[in-house]
C-alpha cells in the first residue's frame, strides 16, 4: 500500500492512537520540537507532512500572532485537520514534501515530524526543508529512534509486539503499524542522519534525544552563505 493511502485509511484513529501508543509523550516531544524551531514569534513557519495538523497548533500556542502553513498530501489527514485549526492562523496545503509547491526562502522555520522517514528520498525531502526557509532559519526534525541498551530492547519488544496488534485493532489495518515498527528499525542512526542533514545544506547540526532516545529531535540552520 501506497503511503498516501496508508495515512489516508488511519487518519479517523491517528490522534487517538498517537496519545495511547506513547502514553502522551507525544505532546511533550511536538512542544519540545516547536521551542527548538522559534527563532522568532513573527513567522511564518512551515510544517510539513503537518497530517492532523498537532504541531502546526503546538507552533500557534507558543507564537499565537504567527502565521504557519501546514503542508501534506494526505486528503483524509487534512479533512481531520480542518476543524482542529479553526480560528487559528493556520493555512492548510495539499502537496508533496519532495517537491514543495513555494519559494526560496519564504519561511522563518520549517519542521517535520514523524514524517520524514516516510518519505521515498529523504536527502530531497531534507533540500526542500531547507530551500524554502530564510537564510539563519531553522529546520527541526522529530523522528523516532532506537535506544541503546536495555530501554532499546524493551523498546524492541513494545515496538515489535505489543503495538502493532493495538495500532492494528484500532485503526483497522495492521499493515500500516506493523510498516510503523519496520521503518522505524530501517532508520539511519543519528549520526548518519545528521550527516545527511549537513549534506542537505544544513549546518551546526544536532540531535537531541527524548524519553531515552525513543524519540530524537534534530536541529540544522540554513547558513547565510553558501560554500563555493
Ligand atoms: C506519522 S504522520 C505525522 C503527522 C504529524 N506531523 C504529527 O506529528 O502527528 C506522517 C504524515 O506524513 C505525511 N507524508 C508522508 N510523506 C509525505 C510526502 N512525501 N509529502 C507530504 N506529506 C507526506 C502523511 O500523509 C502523514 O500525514
Amino acid at each position: 500500500m501506497a503511503i498516501r493511502e496508508m495515512f489516508d485509511s488511519i487518519a479517523p484513529r491517528y490522534d487517538l492512537l498517537n496519545r495511547l501508543l506513547s502514553a502522551g509523550r507525544d505532546i511533550h516531544w511536538r512542544r519540545f520540537a516547536v521551542k527548538k524551531l522559534l527563532t522568532s514569534l513573527e513567522g511564518p513557519y512551515l510544517d510539513v507532512a503537518t497530517g492532523t495538523a498537532d504541531v502546526a497548533l503546538e507552533i500557534t500556542k507558543q507564537a499565537p500572532t504567527c502565521r504557519v502553513v501546514g503542508l501534506d498530501f494526505a486528503f483524509r489527514m487534512l479533512e481531520l485537520a480542518k476543524p482542529k485549526i479553526a480560528g487559528q492562523p493556520i493555512e492548510l496545503v495539499r502537496g508533496d514534501a519532495l517537491a514543495m509547491p513555494f519559494p526560496d526562502n519564504t519561511f522563518l522555520g520549517s519542521i517535520v515530524a514523524y514524517g520524514v522517514r516516510n518519505f521515498p528520498d529523504r536527502l530531497q525531502g531534507l533540500k526542500e526543508m531547507a530551500r524554502v526557509v530564510k537564510p539563519g532559519g531553522r529546520v527541526v526534525i522529530l523522528e523516532f529512534s532506537t535506544p541503546p541498551g536495555l530501554v532499546g530492547e524493551v523498546y524492541h519488544l513494545y515496538f515489535h509486539h505489543i503495538l502493532p496488534r493495538i495500532g492494528g485493532l484500532l485503526s483497522g489495518n495492521p499493515r500500516a503499524y506493523s510498516y510503523l515498527h519496520e521503518s522505524v528499525e530501517a532508520f539511519p542512526p543519528p549520526q548518519v542522519f545528521c550527516d545527511m542533514m549537513a549534506e542537505a545544506g544544513l549546518a551546526r547540526v544536532r540531535a537531541l534525544p527524548l524519553t531515552f532516545g525513543i524519540t530524537m529531535c534534530y536541529v540544522g540552520e540554513k547558513p547565510w552563505h553558501t560554500e563555493t
